[in-house]
């Protein structure tokens, strides 16, 4: 018998690919600003709070901005980003996502979504997924970023599970360091030699099973 009775998944990069709305949403910001934003600093914003990710953008650029700016700033880069989900539809669903919920559901395992983004529910709801997850904690119902756990933690807490019983499920090297750092078992998704600390790497959750699970 596993002890494992709840997982708790990242969004972006693990059920959904956000990453490119993001890329073409910051690169639009920076050419506004006067200089470029490639693929490559797109990779390192991967889990990366908005506000933070400014932050990295302006100081990559070169540029400085008060408080106030980056407000405004920030606000417009999620306008376009918002924009851009907006379109989104299940088809956008990462492969084997969906499915894999739904048989951790059907096997009494309880589900959650622990997201930086402050977009989760209208992601969930453009994708269909929303009735998939019995909690959902996302960036704006956590103060602290990962590689802190709070937001895994706050997951498990409002699934009334212990964090020794979850599995995390993460792309992003900080998501899988908060998921270490609050006690619970971590698979990564993505690059072995990115994801290494994980107890198990995956390519997608279209790999994942329960058998795997309960052998974590
Ligand atoms: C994370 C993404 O899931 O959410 C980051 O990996 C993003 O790239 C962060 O910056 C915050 O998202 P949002 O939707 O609140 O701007
Ligand atoms: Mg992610």
């Amino acid at each position: 018998m596993s002890i494992i009775k709840a997982c708790i998944f990242d969004l972006d990069g693990v059920i959904v690919d956000t990453a490119v709305y993001h890329y073409k949403a910051w690169k639009r910001l920076a050419n506004e600003l006067g200089f470029d934003f490639t693929e490559h600093d797109n990779e390192k914003l991967k889990g990366v709070s908005r506000t933070r990710s400014l932050e990295l953008i302006l100081k990559w650029g070169g540029v400085t901005k008060t408080a106030a700016e980056q407000h405004e700033l920030a606000t417009r880069k999620n306008q376009w980003y918002v924009d851009m989900i907006n379109h989104m539809t299940p088809d956008e669903i990462l492969p084997g996502a969906k499915e894999f919920l739904e048989a951790c559901r059907n096997a009494g395992i309880k589900t959650a979504l622990g997201s930086a983004s402050k977009n989760s529910m209208m992601i969930l709801d453009k994708t269909g997924l929303t009735h998939l997850f019995d909690v959902v904690i996302d960036g704006n119902k956590v103060s602290k970023a990962k590689p802190d756990p709070e937001v895994f933690l706050k997951g498990a807490d409002a699934l009334g599970v212990d964090p020794a019983e979850c599995v995390v499920y993460e792309d992003a090297i900080a998501g899988v360091e908060a998921a270490i750092k609050g006690g619970m078992k971590v698979v990564g998704i993505g690059s072995p030699e990115v994801l290494g600390e994980a107890n198990l790497v995956l390519n997608g959750l279209n790999e994942m099973s329960l058998e795997k699970l309960n052998n974590l």
